[in-house]
């Protein structure tokens, strides 16, 4: 088994098991695709990755993390939707959502954006963030609105029907964002969640919101079709969220119905010391592995052999490329003909062929 090895997960096959890992573009108005979406996420289905993962989209307009962000929380949305769905699957990669609900740290500028902060209503962001608990992610960050019971069954629900919305534009891979600091993993970590009631306090509790949502995802989405979730393995502080319960938890989803798990780290705490360098988080990608869950290493793999290596000593079955893929969405092409391997060329490329 290799890099180039296909993979099947429930009915779908990706034809390697190089994946585009799910990378925000703070292009959309309204939560729209454009077409920057479709020639971004088009030029890495024709440079040859398996599975192209839609970057962060919202599931509640409330839960964009700028007022950019792509959104699926209308059934207007689908369409531009399909056009990429359809597009990559033309190509033969698979296309995959990442739906998601950002929680406290909802309602930022973009990136580039000179004035990075916040944004208040009166300039296009809103006036309320929600979370499991009133804590904010840091300075410049609102102080979320502690979630009533009932606001949290209606963002399971906003769950359900982005998946329902993501069958009908095509996509074959629903993926739920539990990592990054974002709404899931507010709940998952004790050093956001504070909650006394039934989502607070034990392992049990602070878990419950992720696996309602599997649940409630795994009912509404077609059993011949993939579910991923993305975690972050630590919250690399101590007292927060760490690879112990990554791994417990890995079993538990794999259980009700999740195929595969991202091991991704970090980002539920402003200052946390993160010790980067090349694979840094593929440990963790091998513990779930290991635990008898499908993993996903993504983070700093930028290397053809390195990525090959990951698959072949399967300490993962798919490896994600992010920023590697930004530079270079022919990477997999050259990754192929750097290891020796076999991958069909797009035919109108095939002049260029290494
Ligand atoms: C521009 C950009 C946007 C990103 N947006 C998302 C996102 O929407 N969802 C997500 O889970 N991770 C997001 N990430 C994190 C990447 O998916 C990936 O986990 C991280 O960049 C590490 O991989 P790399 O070293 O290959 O870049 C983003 C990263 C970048 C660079």
């Amino acid at each position: 088994m290799n890099l180039f090895s296909p993979l099947s997960l429930r009915t779908v096959t990706l034809r390697n098991r190089i994946a585009v890992s799910p990378m925000c573009q703070y292009s959309s108005v309204d939560g729209f695709a454009t077409d920057w979406h479709l020639v971004h996420l088009g030029s890495r289905a024709v440079g040859g990755s398996g599975m192209i993962m839609l970057e962060a989209t919202a599931v509640r307009p409330e839960g964009r993390i700028s007022p950019h962000d792509l959104g699926i929380w209308d059934d207007n949305h689908i369409l531009g939707l399909k056009r990429i769905a359809d597009f990559i699957k033309e190509q033969g990669s698979s296309p995959a959502i990442q739906l998601a609900h950002a929680g406290r740290k909802a309602s930022m500028s973009r990136p580039w954006e000179p004035k990075h902060g916040f944004v208040p209503e009166s300039e296009g962001g809103w006036s309320r963030v929600v979370s499991a608990s009133p804590i904010a992610f840091g300075e410049g960050y609102l102080t979320p609105v502690e979630l009533t019971v009932q606001e949290i069954e209606e963002v399971i629900e906003s769950f359900a029907d982005a998946a329902k919305r993501s069958l009908a534009a095509g996509m074959e891979i629903i993926e739920l964002h539990a990592a990054h600091g974002y709404l899931l993993h507010q709940f998952l970590s004790p050093l956001s969640n504070h909650r006394t009631d039934e989502y607070g306090g034990s392992y049990e509790n602070r878990t419950r919101l992720a696996k309602q949502v599997v649940t409630r995802l795994r009912q509404v989405w077609p059993d011949e079709l993939p579910i991923l979730v993305r975690l972050s393995a630590t919250d690399w502080t101590d007292g927060g969220w760490d690879l112990e319960q990554t791994v417990k938890l890995s079993q538990e989803l794999h259980t009700l119905g999740v195929d595969l798990v991202e091991c991704s780290s970090g980002g539920n705490v402003a200052n946390a010391r993160i010790p980067l360098r090349p694979g840094y988080q593929i440990p963790f990608a091998a513990a779930v592995k290991s635990a008898g869950v499908p993993s996903a290493a993504v983070g700093l793999i930028t290397k053809a052999q390195q990525a090959n290596e990951i698959v072949e000593t399967e300490q993962a079955d798919i490896v994600m490329l992010a920023r590697e893929l930004l530079r270079n969405p022919y990477w997999p092409l050259q990754a192929a003909a750097e290891l020796g391997l076999e991958i069909k060329w797009p035919v109108q490329y095939e002049r260029a062929k290494l």
